[in-house]
């Protein structure tokens, strides 16, 4: 039975409100997406009733905050089919990639060695691997990229050498919506001995994730792009790769005994995370993955996938709008450009009318350079917006023209 839709949309107190007069349409879900009632909820009950520190305590409170902190750690694992042992609580996806950079990147890759990007990652996925490279003398290399915006495989038989230690890309682009061909790409760098990164941001929350059916060794997700609030994340870690990798931040709890000269650390996810962790957000996260099962992600991911065909065909009726990425296998987003109007002055066009967009590089500059464009405007869509807010998106859209004259 398909999910309802209306109703779901009400768990969303944010959505009902105006802006400059115009009922919200909220179309920047790649940005971060809105948190429903029971997330919300779940937030205020636990600083209401469970607050105290985590694996410290001897208290109840401590002990409650535990036993939700690692169920929380649980849920996540069973999201993405890992086992808890396999995932680490971090601040977001650019937490997680830092981490893999500079904990299992530092131990392993040597002058000469080869990361393998593309050409449509997003900056936390490029910047900490030019500082890896920086301190290795590792090499960094990308797949290119077509006009279409999908990765030009060709050429992987050439780039994908022994001397390729990792390979690492974005499993949905947050710039172009291209879903990226994961499980070839991850059985391909395998076949030369690399690991291989996956970049969860965009595809964690709107889709099926199973890490051991893609057997990639790394995958970052965001909480605040699924629901749950800003600050929290997660990394799984294949094992036996998470057991080998050194510790990157030092500090309480991530330790077996201190001495003033040297320390031990402790095995498994706890050596990662050093210091108090964002312990409500870790809890909520849980309660957000339990909010979207309760959905179905294959109903979230087919739900998208309708909006962002008809928003796609819509705005290919509009003369003079450019669409960015792939026109098939594509995530929620349609990032595009309106001749005439700078994509900042579009966006805020927009905003004026209650559309909530994105205009400007999207964390992608490079991809934007390749493309000859500063920026575009971006369009994402998640399953409690209609079909109605996106042909209301088209007559804002139709009415930017005639302002801007293009
Ligand atoms: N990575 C986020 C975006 O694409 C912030 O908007």
């Amino acid at each position: 039975m398909s999910p309802d839709w209306t109703r779901i949309r009400h768990d969303f107190p944010i959505l009902d409100q105006e802006v400059h007069g115009h009922p919200l349409i909220y179309f920047d879900n790649a940005a971060t997406s809105q948190k429903p009632r029971q997330v919300i909820d779940a937030l205020v009950r636990y600083y209401e009733r469970d607050n105290a520190n985590v694996h410290r305590g001897l208290h109840e409170l401590s002990n409650r905050a535990t036993d939700q902190y690692e169920t929380a750690r649980r849920k996540v694992a069973a999201f993405v089919n890992a086992s808890d042992e396999e995932i680490i609580f971090t601040r977001g996806t650019t937490e997680g990639i830092n981490l893999v950079a500079q904990s299992w990147g530092r131990a392993n890759l040597k002058a000469g060695d080869v990361i393998l990007a593309t050409e449509m990652e997003h900056h936390s996925n490029l910047v900490p691997w030019q500082m890896l490279a920086a301190q290795t003398g590792a090499v960094l290399k990308h797949i290119p990229v077509t006009d279409e915006g999908v990765l030009d495989v060709d050429q992987l038989d050439s780039l994908l050498t022994e001397q390729v230690k990792l390979l690492t890309f974005v499993h949905v682009s947050n710039s172009l919506g291209t879903i990226n061909p994961a499980k070839l790409l991850i059985e391909k760098a395998h076949a030369v001995g690399a690991k291989v990164l996956l970049d969860g941001a965009q595809s964690a929350g709107h889709m099926t994730v199973d890490v051991r059916s893609l057997d990639c060794d790394f995958y970052a997700l965001s909480g605040h792009k699924m629901c749950a609030p800003t600050g929290i994340g997660a990394l799984y870690v294949k094992q036996p790769i998470l057991a080998n990798m050194p510790p990157w931040h030092g500090g309480g709890e991530m330790i077996l005994r201190v001495q003033f000269g040297s320390s031990t650390f402790k095995d498994g996810p706890a050596r990662f995370e050093a210091g108090t962790p964002d312990i409500s957000g870790a809890i909520v996260l849980g309660t957000a993955i339990d909010y979207l099962e309760s959905i179905g992600r294959q109903a979230i991911f087919d739900h998208d996938a309708q909006l962002t065909s008809y928003a796609l065909q819509r705005m290919s009726e509009i003369e003079g709008l450019r669409i960015f990425g792939p026109m098939q296998d594509r995530g929620a987003l349609v990032a595009f450009s309106l001749e005439g109007a700078h994509p900042h002055d579009l966006t805020e066009f927009a905003n004026t009318q209650g559309l909530a967009l994105r205009g400007g590089h999207h964390c992608t500059q490079p991809l934007m350079r390749k493309f000859k464009v500063p920026s575009t405007t971006r369009a994402s869509f998640y399953f409690y917006n209609t079909r109605d807010e996106i042909d209301r998106m088209i007559d804002i859209l139709l009415g930017a023209k005639k302002f801007f004259g293009s």
